[in-house]
Formats: structure tokens, sequence, C-alpha cells
């Protein structure tokens, strides 16, 4: 990871208000639609393949949206286009019901990003970057800045660090300050990449419940994550990506729902018991000496589908079948990205 020097970190908050001029105007409100919609949106770099191959995208106002996929899939290239940043090859996007990147200078006051860890510098204070930032943004107002980085520092929970040198952060600290610099200004939308990359598990539980308390105030989240875990704990919609291409999107909970549970008999009769699960519809069955499994048949999360499992273990016992272990492995998301593309998540770095 980058050193706490200078411009830590190889990657640079996006003040996405910097690239208005105009300041503020009236803008065409989005009403009910997507926060960001993207039609066929397509990249194929100059050197190598399509990063991004016909993405169709719908982000709902208010929800934490996670942008899931292994590294490489393109969720940074995705998010890139989505900013005006680089250009789509193909395909259309809007974002908060107008077309980026030609609506930009609109679009973007209205837009905190945080792509991929903040440039910081390393011997200015957190209260001075912030204000660095915040005065290098046209739309911003110079006689509320101490007020705006004061709270945004609230925000994030740096208020008593905010005199100390940026370089003396943890990264967490570092990433948080990142948000601030997103926060100066009211948002209706963040873009946050990858916002707990290179974080310890406290740095990613403070990253995430900000999350949440930033969409508890109504701001839609749209944060990209190769950890499935992560979209699980704090996402509401998710959609999955890989290779560029889009395999899913929806709820999480509806995701969640399409997964199967395996459940898992401890017993000295394991034939005898394959038997009784498969008669309840159980899929997949594995027999070891002394277990069976398979899988439930999908249905809602929090019921077994079509098939009780207590009934299956009543129905295991009538058959006379030695129950010693009954167990139940909820599947996860990656149990779905594996289903649907038949390949494992990536998650190294
Ligand atoms: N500037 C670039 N020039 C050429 N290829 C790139 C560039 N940036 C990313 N790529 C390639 O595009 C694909 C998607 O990358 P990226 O959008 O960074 O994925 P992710 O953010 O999901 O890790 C990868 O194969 C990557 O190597
Ligand atoms: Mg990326």
């Amino acid at each position: 990871m980058a050193a706490a020097d200078a411009t830590a970190g190889d990657a640079t908050v996006t003040d996405a208000s910097a690239a208005d001029a105009r300041g503020a105007e009236p803008s065409p409100v989005a009403g009910g639609g997507p926060v960001i919609e993207t039609r066929g949106l397509s990249k194929r770099y100059r050197r190598g393949g399509l990063a991004v191959d016909g993405l169709d995208l719908a982000v709902p106002r208010g929800s934490v949206f996670g942008f899931l996929g292994p590294n490489g899939s393109g969720k940074t290239t995705t998010i890139r286009m989505l900013l005006g940043l680089i250009d789509a090859t193909s395909g259309s996007a809007r974002v908060l019901g107008e077309p980026m990147p030609g609506a930009a200078r609109r679009v973007l006051p209205r837009v905190g990003a945080l792509i991929e860890g903040p440039a910081l510098y390393g011997h200015l204070s957190g209260r001075d970057n912030l204000a660095r930032f915040d005065a290098a943004d046209p739309t911003a107002d110079p006689r509320t800045r101490g007020r705006r980085v004061g709270e945004a520092l609230e925000r994030v929970g740096l208020a008593a660090a905010a005199g100390r040198k940026a370089r003396a952060y943890s990264l967490g600290m570092k990433q948080r300050l990142g948000l601030a610099a997103a926060l100066l200004q009211p948002r209706e939308l963040l873009v946050l990449d990858e916002p707990t990359n290179g974080l310890d598990p406290q740095g990613m539980r403070e990253i995430r419940s900000l999350v949440r308390e930033l969409a508890d105030d109504g701001i839609t989240v749209f944060l990209s994550s190769h950890l499935l875990d992560e979209i699980e704990q704090v996402c509401t919609h998710t959609a999955v990506m890989n290779r560029g291409r889009l395999v899913t999107q929806g709820t999480v909970a509806e995701m969640a729902s399409g997964a199967r549970d395996r459940l898992t008999v401890t017993t000295p009769d394991p034939q005898r018991a394959r038997v009784v699960l498969k008669e309840y519809g159980l899929t997949d069955l594995r027999v070891t000496e002394e277990t069976v499994s398979g899988e439930l048949p999908p249905g809602p999360a929090d019921s077994g589908g079509p098939v009780d499992p207590a009934e299956v273990n009543a129905a295991l016992v009538r058959a006379d079948v030695r129950v010693r272990g009954f167990g139940r492995e909820r599947a996860s998301l990656e149990d779905v990205f594996v289903a649907l593309t038949g390949e494992g998540f990536d998650v190294a770095d």
C-alpha cells in the first residue's frame, strides 16, 4: 500500500464537483427513477480487450448498492465512465436522471466520489487537507468552508484527529478523510470505489457503519467491492460483475434466496438417511461414512423453502435413522456467484 507521505496512495479523491464551473442552477429532478442507469455501456481500452461489456445497470434511489466483482472485472472502469472521467466506447449512462458525460457540470456537484483511496498531503493536517479540497472546488463557498470542513470531519468521526498530520493517520482514517472530502457539500449520491480495500477489520467496520449512517440520511450509496460478505453486510441491492459482464442484479435478499442451503445429517446410517433426503426433494446428495448432505430447494431466505428441515428430521426418525447431528449451512452470495458463473470468487489482491 501507499506510503504515508505526500500523495499517499496511487489514486485520487475525485472531487466530482470540481468539474462544475457554473455553480448552482435548477437541476432537473430525477424523480423516482433510478439514480444510475446504463444501457449497453461498454469500454474497450486501446490496449487490452473489452473491460466493460454491454452493461445494463439500474440503481434505485435510496439504495445501498453493492457493485460486486473480482479484481479486473470492470468495476473501476464502469465508475470512471459514470463520473465522466473516461469516455464509453459504446452505450449510454444516466446519473441522477441526466446523461453522462454530457450533463457532468450539472450532475457532478450532486455526487460525492471516492475512487481507490484518497490522495492526501501527508504534511498537512486532516482539516487542512479538506480545506484544500474545498478550495479546489469552484462551486464551494469559501465563506462557509470552515463550518463545512468541521461538519464533514465530525461526520466521519475525525474531529478529534483533525489537527494531526495526515501522514500520521491510519489507513482507515485516511479513507474516512477521503469520505469527508466527498461530503463537503450536500450530496444525493455517493460513489465509493472499494472503500474498504486494504483496511483492517476495525477500519472496515468503521466504513460500513458510516455507509449505513449516510444511507439513513437518504443518500444513495453506490459502492464497489470484491468482498462478498461486505456486500451482504451493508448493501440492500447488488449487481455482480464477472469479466466485464453483468452476471445478475437485484436486492441482496432476492439474490440470497436464489441460493440453496445445504442440510447435513450426521448418522451411522447414511444410506438410509440418503433415501429420506431424496424423498424430500433435496438435491446434490453427498454421502460420507457418517454424514449425508443435500441442498434444500430454493425458497424464502428465512424458511426452508418448500421443505421444512424439521419435517425432514422427523421423517429420518420415523425411518429409524439414528440422527446424531443435524446442521444447516446457509447459502451465501458466493454460492450464488459460483452457481451463476461456474467459477470461484477470486478475492486475491
Ligand atoms: N487504463 C487501462 N488501460 C488498459 N486496460 C485497463 C486499464 N484500466 C483497466 N484495464 C483493464 O480493464 C479490466 C477491468 O479493470 P478494472 O475496471 O480496473 O476492474 P476492477 O475495478 O473490477 O478491478 C482489467 O482487465 C484491467 O486490466
Ligand atoms: Mg477497481
